[in-house]
């Protein structure tokens, strides 16, 4: 069938919107007509980072839309079905069975190889293959084909524009809270680089009545939005504000002077993370989350005199098929608020909602068709 993609022709390029040719659904996939995708920061860096002879490229991984159609060998998802689409996982290796599909052995080949494990892609354009298959998805698009595995069917009253950044962004900040930190109202958590995934960490720590949450970016924007929360802003970059020692100095000076008990960062430079582990308490942990630096810089002495835990997460540790639903759950309860993050633009507008986004004018950028 015909459908329009948001496509990336080569690196670092804008994304266009194109009509391509997409093939039928194979036994294991599913056709699902995108209704709204989000954007997250991975879209904006993969399509400057992957090699050239990886474009054209079709980004995209946080659609939702409507079932057209499914291969013969899917269950458990009909045509008609409302789908939040996320990341892929064989669910069978042992770390999927284990409860761990973020750290599926086959999550490189599932996620972000451009094509089928067979070596074919879902789009081409004039006989010619397009990458595609990100995620699982590529789900910039008119219409996607995903997986069973990657597929979370939601009640049919779910708006899905509201419901997109679920199988990314909100669910690896959210996902890293509820998942992986575990705070109770006791613990103190500081957030450096307050976009969509720290901000839905931040809403998941405000549902779970941490005592103290601090929010450091530079935007104001960022912080005002944190604040809603009942974060307290820091803003790294007004340092004649900042007392001597400076963020780290600010962040224990908020978190009753030793430090916070957790800490997560999303803005992946190595300085910042630094900034964060300094920023903890005795045996505190930090997250790092944020994608894009080679290495990090730690604090050696530091981290060995204070028995603190730096570690990573792939989505939070997250099982979409898990987290989207307890999510919405927790949303439509009035927990987990993050509908103001987001904000919609029609899909002829995507190079705008990529401009808005990283001049912090907006928080997650949800495309519409
Ligand atoms: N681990 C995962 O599974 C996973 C999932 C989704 C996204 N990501 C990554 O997480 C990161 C965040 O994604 P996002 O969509 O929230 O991006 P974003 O660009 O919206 O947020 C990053 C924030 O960092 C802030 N920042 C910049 N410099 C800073 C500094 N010196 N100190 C503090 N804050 C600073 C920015 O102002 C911005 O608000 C990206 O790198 C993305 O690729 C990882
Ligand atoms: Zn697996
Ligand atoms: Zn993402």
């Amino acid at each position: 069938m015909r459908t329009t993609v948001a496509v990336v022709n080569s690196q670092g390029a804008d994304f266009s919107l194109e009509e391509v040719e997409l093939g039928e659904p194979q036994a294991d996939e599913v056709l699902v007509k995108i209704v709204a995708t989000g954007l997250c920061h991975t879209d904006i860096h993969l399509k400057g980072f992957l090699p050239e002879e990886m474009f054209p490229n079709v980004f995209g991984h946080e659609g939702a839309g409507i079932v057209e159609a499914v291969g013969e060998g899917v269950t458990g998802i009909a045509v008609g079905d409302k789908v939040v689409l996320s990341f892929r996982s064989c669910r069978t290796c042992d770390n999927c069975t284990h409860d761990l599909v973020g750290y599926c052995d086959s999550s490189l080949l599932l996620n972000y190889m451009g094509m089928r494990m067979d070596g074919s892609t879902t789009y081409s354009r004039d006989g010619a293959p397009v990458f595609g298959n990100f995620f699982g998805q590529s789900s910039l698009s008119q219409h996607a084909i995903a997986y069973a595995d990657n597929c979370v069917v939601v009640d049919q009253s779910v708006d899905l524009t509201k419901v997109a950044p679920y199988g990314c962004g909100f669910q690896t900040g959210a996902g890293t809270v509820l998942n992986v930190l575990k705070p109770t109202p006791a613990d103190s958590l500081v957030v450096f680089g307050c976009g969509a995934v720290g901000l839905a960490a931040i809403a998941a720590a405000k549902h779970l009545g941490v005592g103290t949450i601090v929010a450091v970016d530079p935007l104001e924007s960022r912080r005002e939005t944190a604040a809603r929360y009942g974060a307290v802003g820091v803003d790294p970059s007004a340092e004649a504000d900042l007392p001597e020692g400076g963020v780290v100095a600010k962040v224990k000076e908020l978190t009753g002077g030793s430090g916070a008990s957790y800490a997560l960062d999303t803005t992946a430079i190595s300085a910042v993370v630094k900034q964060a582990q300094q920023s903890l308490r005795v045996r505190g942990t930090l997250v790092a989350l944020g994608l894009g630096a080679e290495e990090y810089a730690i604090d050696a002495i530091d981290l060995l005199q204070t028995g603190k835990v730096i570690k990573a997460s792939i989505e939070g540790d997250s099982d979409p098929l898990e987290m989207v639903p307890r999510l919405i759950a927790l949303n439509a309860a009035g927990e987990f608020d993050v509908d103001d993050l987001i904000a919609t633009y029609p899909f002829s507008e995507i190079n705008t909602a990529v401009a808005d986004v990283l001049a912090g004018k907006v928080v997650k950028p949800v495309l519409v068709w």
